[in-house]
């Protein structure tokens, strides 16, 4: 049984989960190409393949067309709509995800991010490392309200983070019971309510059926005046421009971007002066409590 592997983070920070698919005597084998594959590139490189476990890659028809030994598509992380389940399903493979794998990572970043924003962390460093002694104006996050769009496990561990912090939480999701908030101390809301009343947004959710971006440029402009977002799921959730336009006007007060419409690319970043955060989904290689921080 043959296994491609296209996502470069699995077994980058130790050989033991390579190992442990070798030791059930399966052949492992990673691509030519650099990750993520387009559906062309991952059709040329699955072959024979009984299993992929795929991270970013455009997993379509095209592929299942291409792979006539393939049973199980496994992604390497949660969000599974870089994959077209149905074509899936109808090829007979299975699609699988890690849930939960990642959410302390992104949950630790989306709290770094909200800090670096609120305290301007990266243009005091700049403005440090390029010889000035600037002093910046913060903003305290004790009694702003956090709003979070998608309240699956990640955006439960960011507002549980966020309570530390004496955040007033709110979200919005509509596919969970009523009951789940309140055991977060965290407020309901309309999606409408939770991007207007957040002093920080931040997005933890899929990507929408057919990629339209959930804040587009109206959506962008209910938001409070001074504003922050974060967006550590999808980047087409955000029209770039629409938030680039409004972050140099000053409408927002800044925004922290790990992730993007276009990966890897730096040109969609929008570059408000200042006030932008960008990293190239810095969550996901992380280090867990079975591995120490220095390894
Ligand atoms: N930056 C990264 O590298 C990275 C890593 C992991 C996950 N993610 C993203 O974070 C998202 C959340 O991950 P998770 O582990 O919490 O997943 P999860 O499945 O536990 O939670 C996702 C939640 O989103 C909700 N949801 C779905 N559609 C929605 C909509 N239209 N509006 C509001 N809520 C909606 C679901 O009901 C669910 O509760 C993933 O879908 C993925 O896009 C990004």
């Amino acid at each position: 049984m043959e296994i491609l592997i296209t996502t470069p983070s699995f077994g980058q920070q130790s050989r033991e989960p390579w190992q442990a698919l070798e030791n059930q005597g399966f052949t492992v084998r990673r691509p030519v190409k650099a990750h993520p594959l387009s559906a062309a590139d991952l059709a040329e490189e699955i072959g024979g393949a009984d299993a992929v476990i795929v991270g970013l890659d455009a997993v379509e028809a095209s592929v299942f067309a291409a792979a006539p030994n393939l049973k199980v598509v496994a992604k390497h992380g949660v969000g599974v709509d870089n994959v077209d389940c149905a074509a899936a399903t109808a090829a007979g493979v299975r699609v699988v995800n890690a849930p939960g794998s990642n959410s302390s990572a992104v949950a630790d970043l989306t709290l770094g991010l909200m800090l670096a924003l609120a305290r301007q962390l990266i243009p005091a460093h700049l403005s440090t490392q390029a010889g000035g002694w600037e002093r910046f104006t913060g903003v305290e996050l004790t009694g702003r309200t956090l709003g979070l769009v998608g309240f699956g496990r990640i955006g439960q561990a960011v507002a549980r983070r966020a309570r530390a912090f004496d955040m007033k939480v709110v979200a919005y999701d509509p596919y969970l019971p009523a009951e789940v908030f309140p055991q977060l101390d965290t407020v309901q809301t309309s999606l409408e309510e939770c991007i207007a009343s957040a002093d920080f947004l931040s997005l933890h959710m899929p990507g929408t059926p057919g990629g339209a971006p959930l804040l587009d440029s109206a959506a962008l402009s209910t938001m409070k005046q001074g504003a922050f977002l974060i967006n550590a799921a999808r980047g087409g959730l955000v029209d770039e421009d629409a938030l680039a336009a409004r972050l140099h006007t000053g409408d927002l007060g800044g925004a922290a971007l790990d992730a993007f419409s276009v990966e890897p690319s730096s040109s969609t970043a929008p570059s408000g002066p200042r006030r932008t955060s960008s990293s190239p989904r810095t969550s996901v290689p992380s280090r867990t409590r079975r591995t120490p921080p220095w390894a």
